[in-house]
């Protein structure tokens, strides 16, 4: 078990386009996925880029089962994804709270395409491919993003809904009923932070 530790917003590492990865199955991608896996259990996130633990590759991890979280999220089956590619299928967006290891303590609510094809390979080579909505897509677009050097809260519409968990806790803003959106068809989804 190797528990790295996880980059944090200001480091200029997580601002930089990563590169895809040219060789499956090698003993240095098992090791960097496994490790991955490790730091993200650790630190209880739902899903984590290489270059959070400072690894300029497009390999991403995600998921977890339902009662290993707060709330009643539903579950997100556990994925390598590596080279993915996203595509929305349709311009429907919702909004949602999400929180990132990188940047520890904070939530924003952010919004994301409700309803995405996914495709990429696994730590192997063989393909992945699937159709997701709601949280599942939500925590692709998230941690594929880190791929391209964005971290969430460059995506915030509003900086109002931005702030310490603590706090949004304490005045009940991250449970409070329908948030404004610029789009008609964008409601909240729910109040679960994604890490
Ligand atoms: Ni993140």
């Amino acid at each position: 078990m190797s528990v790295r530790s996880v980059l944090r917003m200001g480091d200029p590492r997580l601002l930089q386009v990563c590169e895809p990865v040219a060789a499956f199955n090698t003993p240095e991608l098992h090791t960097l996925v496994r490790d991955m896996f490790d730091t993200m259990r650790e630190q209880r996130g739902a899903g984590l880029a290489a270059i959070q633990i400072g690894v300029a590759l497009r390999v991403v991890i995600f998921g977890f089962e339902s009662d290993t979280r707060a709330g009643d999220c539903e579950s997100v089956p556990e994925t390598i994804l590596i080279n993915p590619q996203i595509k929305p299928l349709s311009t429907q967006q919702e909004l949602a709270w999400e929180g990132c290891l990188s940047v520890p303590g904070m939530r924003g609510l952010v919004p994301r395409y409700s309803h995405v094809t996914y495709r990429g390979f696994d730590v192997r080579g063989d393909v992945i491919e699937r159709q997701v909505r709601g949280f599942h897509a939500r925590v692709v677009q998230h941690e594929c993003d880190h791929l391209d050097g964005i971290l969430y809260p460059r995506r915030l519409p509003d900086l109002t809904y931005f702030g310490f968990v603590e706090e949004l806790d304490a005045s009940g803003v991250m449970t409070a009923g329908v948030l404004p959106c610029e789009d008609d068809r964008c409601q909240p989804t729910r109040a679960d932070p994604l890490r």
